[in-house]
């Protein structure tokens, strides 16, 4: 396992579209596991493979709800409700934003043999699916912020963080 090196906003591979996966290979296998690590060093809750650098359709995510999921190809099939809420990004150190989401979510992706499931999600899972998807498309969560993008000590001098 190793840690890889985040990419931050202005990075140009942070706007770019992600390939899908169509073969597992030990490389790839490696790169999941180095994204686990990888996030959970830098306490995020989820990370795309574009932000390690690689253009390739592959999603990790911890909300801290006792599972840890891989997410490869992942497709939103099911949006309902909306949630409005403070996000953040590890490709934004120190930032955070409103963003209105749906409340729950259905994603259908494959997991580390491609076989193919269907996870649904509900508030922060269904926000960091939502996010991390985006990721994979190109975009940020910044370009959905309502309102100002605010610094995250800020937030707590207000004492508006969870
Ligand atoms: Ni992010």
């Amino acid at each position: 396992m190793a840690l890889r090196h985040v990419r931050t906003m202005g990075d140009e591979i942070l706007y770019k579209k992600c390939k899908t996966v169509n073969l597992m290979t030990p490389r790839t296998l490696q790169l999941i596991e180095d994204m686990f690590e990888t996030m959970y060093e830098n306490c995020g809750v989820g990370l795309a493979a574009p932000q390690v650098g690689i253009l390739k359709q592959i999603v990790v995510i911890d909300v801290d709800d006792g599972n840890q999921y891989l997410l490869i190809n992942p497709e939103i099939i099911e949006e309902e409700g909306s949630q409005t809420g403070h996000e953040g990004c590890l490709s934004v150190p120190g930032k955070s934003g409103i963003v209105t989401r749906p409340q729950r979510v259905k994603v259908k992706a494959l997991d580390e043999n491609l076989e193919e499931f269907i996870l649904e999600g509900e508030g922060m899972l269904a926000r960091a699916i939502c996010h991390e998807c985006d990721h994979l498309k190109g975009e940020l969560y910044v370009s959905h912020v309502e309102g100002e993008l605010m610094d995250v000590e800020d937030l707590e001098e207000e004492g508006d963080e969870e």
